[in-house]
């Protein structure tokens, strides 16, 4: 019997894969919501890629990966005309149906199809695929390798996948730049330090969410998915007891404790192919204003191979 420090290190790709599915499933209406900085710092990001990578005068076949409610395909569509045809793929039933609403609401010309995913066999055949999207989602996936594997064969020769807004661990700054980082983050992002130092105890945390969930009632319906999504899977024997919350979660972004290194994407995990674009960045988290990004560029020019995200585009060659 699997033990709770076992399934947090290596947690089974099934169970990865069916957490990511119900937290998804749950998360449907509040993603968009819940997730500004991808929506607002991601965006001209696409737009330029788009703009570079793609030509008027080619016909594509795309795949956005992990397509949520839409936000990359409805970008995307912009660049693609009534002879391409654009694939929206999710493990997510119930996010599919969103992304199904907000792109047929749009009326794009180009060919529009959905996928729902339930394996790490991206149902698609081989060298059929010009580019891959996939904007914030390679940190829920049980094996990037695989992964890896997957792209590669489903692209066709001189195909590109566009990776972008995954947790990047590059720390090299020196004590004093750490420290100011480390304060704006305690500064800016007050709870997501706070519940990093509970949930090192489960018996805290398990306080501690009592206590807010009598308060606040956000916090309350957030618990009560968690708790639900830990009694499904004990239910379908995925697990043998239930998750905290905060265990929940480590599952759902299951790389983010790893973090991506240049040597793992490039080296390990992305071997088989060829880096074109390659942008490291996010020093201060997600801290706006003008004095933020005055640090940020700063930053950005002193240690240009640090930062909390990246982005970065390859081609099969
Ligand atoms: C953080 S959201 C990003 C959504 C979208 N790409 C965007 O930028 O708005 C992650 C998405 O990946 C999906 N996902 C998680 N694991 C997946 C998997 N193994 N295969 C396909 N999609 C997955 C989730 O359902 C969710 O819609």
């Amino acid at each position: 019997m699997e033990n709770r420090t076992q399934i947090l290190k290596n947690p089974s790709p099934e169970l990865v894969l069916r957490i990511n599915e119900l937290y998804h499933d749950f998360e449907k209406d509040k993603y968009s919501g819940r997730h500004p900085e991808i929506y607002n710092k991601e965006k001209s990001r696409l737009e330029s890629l788009f703009s570079k990578y793609l030509d008027h005068n080619v016909n594509y076949v795309c795949l956005d990966y992990g397509a949520g409610t839409g936000f990359v395909s409805g970008i995307l569509a912009n660049y693609l005309q009534e002879e391409d045809v654009l694939m929206a793929a999710d493990i997510s039933k119930e996010i599919l149906e969103s992304c199904k609403e907000y792109l047929y609401s749009r009326n794009f010309t180009c060919q529009i199809v959905f996928k729902k995913i339930d394996t790490q066999i991206i149902p698609v055949a081989d060298n059929s695929v010009d580019l891959i999207v996939i904007n914030s989602v390679l940190h829920h996936l049980p094996n990037i390798e695989l992964f890896s594997m997957e792209a590669h064969r489903i692209l066709s020769k001189g195909g590109k996948i566009i990776v972008c807004h995954e947790p990047y661990n590059g720390k090299q700054y020196s004590r004093f730049h750490q420290c100011l980082i480390s304060s704006i983050k305690i500064f800016n992002e007050p709870i997501n330090f706070i519940s990093q130092v509970i949930g090192k105890s489960q018996t805290v945390e398990s306080v501690v969410r009592k206590m807010v969930s009598i308060v606040s009632s956000s916090y309350r319906d957030r618990n009560t998915m968690l708790d639900n999504i830990s009694k499904i899977l004990v239910k379908e024997k995925l697990l043998s007891f239930q998750l905290s919350g905060t265990e929940i979660q480590k599952l759902v972004d299951v790389q983010v404790e790893r973090g991506f290194t240049k040597e793992v994407l490039f080296k390990e995990v992305f071997k088989n192919f060829k880096l074109l674009d390659l942008d490291i960045y996010n020093h201060l988290g997600y801290c706006n204003g003008k004095l933020c990004n005055w640090l940020e560029s700063y930053f950005k020019k002193r240690y240009p191979e640090s930062g909390s995200m990246v982005a970065f585009v390859m081609i099969k060659y």
